[in-house]
C-alpha cells in the first residue's frame, strides 16, 4: 500500500503514531514503513530479554538516528502512559511476550505480564481519546487449524499458553471497542518471517545452523504445516487496518502460501546448494499441527493482499542472514 498521506478511518491524517514493541522483528519494519510515510514515530521499547538485545538494538539500525523517530526505553507496564500517548494520532501495538514453545512453566508470568496486563493498561489510557488502536494479534488464537482454510469466525482454542494470552489481548481489545471507548482492530498474524526475523523462530535457527554447517533442529515429522507471512505484508496490513478496519474487528493476516517444514528445509537445501543435515526432537509441546489463513474478509475489508511468495521471501530472508542485503525494503529512510 502507498497512501500518499496515511489516515484513520475518519480520513484524519496520522501525524504521529506510538509504536510498541519497535525494536523488535515486526515492529522495526512498521517504524520504518511509517517513517516513509512521513509520519513521526514514538518507538517504545523495554528490551525484554527474551533474546538478545543487540539484536533489537541493531534492528533500529535504519530508524535511530532519523529525525522523526524518538526511541523510548520504557516498560509499557510501568510507564506514564498519558506522557507517552499525548499528541498521538494512532497506536500500533506490537509489543509482547513471543513464542509458543516457551509459554509453559514458569515463564508464564511474563506471558501475563508483557500480554495481558501491559495490554489492559494501554487500552484504560487510551479509553475516550479517539486515538485508534492496531492490536497486534496471532493465528496461535485457533491453535489446531479448526478447518482449512481457517476464517475469523472459526472456533478458537489455542494450545501453547502463549496463544491463550494472546487471545485475552485480543478480547480485551474487542471489549474496550464494543463500549465506545477505543477503537481497536486485531490482526492475528499467521507466522511471520523475512529479514531480522526472531532468533527462536524456525527459519532464522534453520538458515543460522546450516550456514555454520550445524545440524538444524527438527521438531516432530516435519509434516506440521504453516501459512507463512512475509514481514512487509504484516506491515502493510497494520497501514491498511488502520485506514479501513472497523472498531472492534479482527482480520486473518497470512501470506497465501501453505507450506510443511518439511517443504520449507527443501526450499532453504535449494536457496543454501546443499544438504541440509537435520536432528530430530520429539513434537514441541504447543505446537500446532497446521495452520491456514482464509484471509478473504480482510481482503474485502481492508483491501489486504500478500505480495511476496514463499520462495521470494525465504530468498530475501537468507539474503539478509548472510549479509548480502541489510533489510526486506533495501530503499534508503528519507523525508
Ligand atoms: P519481538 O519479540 O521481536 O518484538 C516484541 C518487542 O516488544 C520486543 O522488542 C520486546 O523487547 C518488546 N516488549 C515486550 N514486552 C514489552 C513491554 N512490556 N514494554 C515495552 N516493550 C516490550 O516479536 P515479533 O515477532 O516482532 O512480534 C511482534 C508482535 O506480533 C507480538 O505481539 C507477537 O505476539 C505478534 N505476532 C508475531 C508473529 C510472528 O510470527 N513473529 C506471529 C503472530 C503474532
Ligand atoms: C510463530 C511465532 O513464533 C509466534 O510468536 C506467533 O504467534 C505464531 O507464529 C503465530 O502464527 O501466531 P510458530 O508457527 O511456532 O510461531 O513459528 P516458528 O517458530 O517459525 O515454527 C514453525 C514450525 O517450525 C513449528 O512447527 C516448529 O515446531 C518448527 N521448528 C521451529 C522446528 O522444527 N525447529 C526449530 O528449530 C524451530
Amino acid at each position: 500500500m502507498s497512501p500518499d498521506t496515511l489516515t484513520d478511518t475518519q480520513g484524519r491524517p496520522i501525524l504521529r503514531a506510538l509504536v510498541t514493541g519497535a525494536a523488535g522483528f515486526i515492529g522495526s519494519h512498521l517504524t520504518e514503513a511509517l517513517l516513509d510515510l512521513g509520519v513521526e514515530v514514538t518507538g517504545l521499547d523495554c528490551f525484554t530479554r527474551y533474546y538478545d538485545e543487540e539484536r533489537k538494538r541493531a534492528n533500529l539500525m535504519a530508524a535511530r538516528d532519523h529525525r522523526r523517530f524518538t526511541l523510548v526505553e520504557e516498560d509499557l507496564g510501568l510507564t506514564d502512559l498519558d506522557a507517552l500517548l499525548d499528541g498521538a494520532d494512532a497506536v500500533f501495538h506490537l509489543a509482547a511476550q513471543p513464542g509458543v514453545r516457551a509459554s509453559w512453566g514458569e515463564g508464564f508470568q511474563d506471558y501475563v505480564t508483557n500480554n495481558i496486563v501491559a495490554t489492559q493498561r494501554l487500552l484504560e489510557a487510551m479509553s475516550g481519546t479517539g486515538v485508534p488502536l492496531v492490536y497486534s494479534s496471532s493465528s496461535s488464537v485457533y491453535g489446531d487449524a479448526p478447518v482449512m482454510p481457517t476464517p475469523e469466525g472459526a472456533a478458537t482454542g489455542p494450545v501453547s499458553p502463549y496463544g491463550a494470552t494472546k487471545l485475552t489481548g485480543e478480547n480485551l481489545c474487542r471489549m474496550y471497542s464494543r463500549d465506545g471507548r477505543v477503537h481497536t482492530v486485531s490482526l492475528r498474524y499467521f507466522t511471520v518471517y523475512g529479514p531480522r526475523q526472531r532468533p527462536d523462530m524456525a527459519f532464522t535457527r534453520f538458515i543460522e545452523a546450516a550456514g555454520q554447517g550445524r545440524p538444524i533442529t527438527l521438531y516432530g515429522d516435519g509434516e506440521q504445516s504453516r501459512d507463512f507471512t512475509f514481514v512487509s505484508d504484516a506491515v502493510d496490513a497494520n497501514l491498511r487496518a488502520l485506514r479501513h478496519g472497523g472498531s472492534g474487528a479482527v482480520y486473518n493476516i497470512g501470506g497465501g502460501e501453505h507450506a510443511s517444514v518439511n517443504g520449507i528445509l527443501a526450499i532453504l537445501g535449494d536457496l543454501l546448494g546443499g544438504h541440509i543435515a537435520v536432528d530430530r526432537h520429539p513434537t514441541a509441546a504447543g505446537d500446532a499441527r497446521h495452520t491456514s489463513a482464509d484471509v478473504s474478509l480482510a481482503r474485502r475489508e481492508i483491501g489486504f493482499d500478500p505480495t511476496v511468495g514463499l520462495r521470494e521471501g525465504l530468498a530475501r530472508q537468507v539474503a539478509s542472514a548472510l549479509g548480502r542485503v541489510p533489510a526486506a525494503n533495501p530503499q534508503p529512510l528519507g523525508d
